[in-house]
């Protein structure tokens, strides 16, 4: 069998008066006559209502839950883990192109019958405009699903290259042994179907423990797979809290692998939780982690100015700074700064954006997630101005209904300050003027600020300018953009992923990952 040649999802732009916006509208209507919807855990197939209710509150409207939802609790999680393990055997020795087929139509149901409704809960539960959510609950999770089946056909070919006289050898991916445990983020819905379905694309069987600021839209992703033909109990659904869902599931004596999205400081603590449970396990866990990130964009004396901004101001202020690759230091050329208009222009793009919720489609920015994080946001601000920081626009947010905070640009003369250090997840930029002739020394500086290795961006019409900065930045991310922004890459052209504390680099979107969640065996057979 080959799998036919596929393409990204192309995007749609929601023009006024188009079918559909009038569409996505009424799919928004209806779910918010709806809501709040319940939401149970789904084990082997089967719902289970705990009765231990969470909610989902909406970040614009912070009154309002698009969910309730039930926590796994600890006879639920063993049911999953036990379900997971039992699911296994028929899962993985199906014939893998009617294994991946499932998810091929599932992006199929992503791209067509479920993307409003998809697009919906992304906007609703997530806080992202329609065009945010378009990019990742429509394109990139078909994206996933569709490339995903190719990467499993191409891993599944590669093969010895030598043969001995009278002999085949062979290699076969067998799936690992046990159950992987996925644990995915708020941010994309995307990742929600991507940590659960690349393993089990190769055989695995998954306990999924969704975010509770995305269970709506995740739940929507698992009703899906089910839809399309994944079978009870190879992906189990544990939405609760994450504290305990997870320890259990890393407690289990077959726990085979941890398929994670999130911030550094969680995924350190499992990491040593695995270890510290390393001898009632049967194999070493895969561990695979996709992290925390401190993006940069460096501008060069040379870099065209307009495009550097636009670019500047999307990588930062997209989805109010809360992608993982977002951008949050940048660092500018002191000519560019002063008298190549960069900083005005900055402050005059910054000035246009509109900060609201979905209901009015020109907010270009929405509300950060939830109140720990716009009290994390504003904090950081602070903190910035207690350093000696210059806010030049932004600084502020309003929290009467929802999480909103002003697009913020600190200026600031000490380029090792807490806000070129720390992640904060959220639409703060923190600017550092540098002397044109201290470009090289910028590089360095780059490299050595913080712990982070994720994305980065390189603004220059001169290419020796580009060649240096991606020579001394060699492990300062593992995504690197010539003159356009940091964020954004596309499942199958930009494979995703970055070192350092960013995460083990495995490159979500791209055949790497796959070879993560197979335990190889090879075959030597004499005639
Ligand atoms: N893959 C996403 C991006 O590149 C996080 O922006």
């Amino acid at each position: 069998f080959k799998v036919p040649a596929i393409d990204n999802e192309p995007m749609k732009t929601y023009a006024p008066g188009s079918a559909e916006r009038q569409t996505l509208k009424a799919a928004l209507t209806q779910m918010e006559q709806e809501l709040p919807f319940e939401v149970p855990c789904i084990v082997n197939g089967e719902p289970i209502k705990t009765g231990k209710i969470a909610k989902q509150t909406m970040p614009h409207d912070h009154a309002r839950h698009l969910c309730m939802y039930h926590e796994a609790d600890e006879a639920t999680v063993a049911k999953a883990i036990d379900g997971a393990l039992a699911a296994k055997a028929e899962w993985e020795s199906m014939p893998w192109n009617d294994r991946t087929a499932i998810f091929l139509k599932a992006a199929d149901l992503v791209s067509g019958k479920y993307r409003y409704k998809l697009l919906a809960a992304t906007m609703l539960g997530q806080g992202k405009n329609v065009w945010q959510a378009e990019i990742d609950a429509a394109a990139e999770l078909s994206d996933f699903f569709r490339f995903g089946v190719k990467f499993v056909e191409e891993l599944y070919s590669q093969q010895p290259t030598k043969n001995s006289a009278g002999a085949w050898n062979r290699v076969e991916y067998r799936a690992l042994e046990g159950f992987v445990l996925a644990v995915s983020p708020f941010n994309f819905t995307a990742i929600g179907g991507n940590l659960p379905g690349a393993p089990a694309m190769v055989g695995n069987t998954v306990v999924w423990k969704p975010s509770p600021a995305a269970t709506y839209s995740n739940y929507l992703v698992y009703q899906i797979l089910a839809e399309a033909g994944v079978p009870p109990g190879v992906i189990q659904f544990v939405p609760g809290p994450p504290p305990e869902v997870v320890a259990q599931a890393i407690d289990h004596p077959s726990f085979a692998a941890l398929h994670f999205t999130g911030s550094t400081f969680v995924f350190k603590k499992l990491w040593k939780d695995i270890a510290m449970n390393i001898d009632k396990y049967k194999g070493y866990p895969r561990i695979v982690g996709e992290t925390g990130g401190k993006n940069f964009h460096i501008i060069h004396k040379s870099a065209e100015v307009k495009n550097a901004v636009i670019q500047s101001v999307r990588g930062a202020f997209e989805y109010q700074g809360q992608k993982c690759s977002a951008l949050s230091r940048l660092y500018v050329s002191s000519s560019v700064w002063k008298e190549g208009g960069f900083k005005d222009l900055l402050l005059e793009e910054i000035a246009k954006i509109k900060v609201g919720s979905y209901e009015d489609w020109s907010n270009f920015m929405g509300p950060v997630i939830g109140r720990p994080a716009y009290d994390k946001i504003l904090g950081y601000i602070q903190k910035a101005k207690d350093a000696g920081g210059e806010v030049l626009i932004g600084g502020s947010g309003d929290d009467s209904k929802g999480f909103f905070v002003q697009p913020t640009v600190i200026l600031s003369k000490d380029p090792k300050s807490i806000t070129f250090v720390d992640e904060i997840f959220g639409p703060v930029l923190s600017v550092y003027v540098f002397e044109d002739a201290d470009y090289e020394k910028t590089l360095e500086l780059i490299d050595t600020t913080g712990d982070y290795a994720l994305t980065g961006a390189i603004f220059a019409r001169d290419r020796k300018a580009l060649i240096t900065a991606t020579n001394k930045l060699r492990n300062a991310a593992g995504n690197v953009y010539y003159n356009e922004k940091c964020t954004g890459a596309v499942v199958g052209q930009q494979p995703f992923g970055g070192a350092r504390a960013s995460g083990t680099n495995d490159k979500a979107g791209s055949i790497s990952i796959f070879y993560r969640f197979v335990s190889a065996r090879s075959i030597k057979e004499n005639f």
